[in-house]
């Protein structure tokens, strides 16, 4: 089995990726890391240099390999589940969306370098942040709607060992 993290950038998922993969003691995954790997090059730079859709196209590579594995928590970039292609992956895996509040998320991602960021204002990342809440519903078996990081990894415990009995 795969747990996928979905949900906007700053949302939680690596923090609790980590912890959930400690807990069970699977192998955690980032989907950016992976491939940050793969290129040689930070995401940035992959932006820089090639542009989003080059991303995008890394990113589909990524999840299709990735999406092999077994016992793995998955981080999923922010924008991983809004293609069409990717979503028919994401099906076969069992996905939890971090439905954390945009304030949070904002405030977690200002100051960073991730290139959706710097492109864009406070007020259209608030935007992105509305229009994706559809997409990552859409691929979800559970939500976990909380800013609390010790009450979501609970939730989200709870929701798991029901899966995996
Ligand atoms: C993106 C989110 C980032 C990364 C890239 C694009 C997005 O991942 O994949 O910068 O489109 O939301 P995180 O959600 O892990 O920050």
């Amino acid at each position: 089995m795969i747990i996928a993290l979905c949900g906007f950038m700053g949302s939680g998922k690596t923090t609790l990726g980590k912890i959930l993969s400690e807990k069970l003691g699977w192998r955690f995954c980032d989907t950016d890391e992976y491939i940050e790997k793969m290129e040689g090059k930070s995401i940035p730079n992959i932006f820089a240099q090639y542009g989003e859709e080059y991303f995008r196209e890394l990113e589909h590579k990524a999840i299709k390999e990735l999406s092999m594995g077994d016992k793995i928590v998955l981080s999923l970039g922010g924008g991983l589940p809004i293609s069409h292609k990717n979503k028919v992956v994401l099906k076969n895996l069992c996905v939890i969306y971090l439905d954390s509040s945009f304030e949070s998320c904002y405030e977690r991602i200002k100051n960073t370098d991730r290139p959706i960021v710097r492109q864009k204002t406070k007020e259209q990342l608030k935007k992105l942040f509305e229009d994706r809440k559809l997409h990552y519903k859409e691929v979800s078996k559970f939500v976990v709607a909380s800013d609390n990081v010790k009450e979501m990894a609970e939730q989200i415990f709870e929701f798991v060992k029901e899966e995996l009995q």
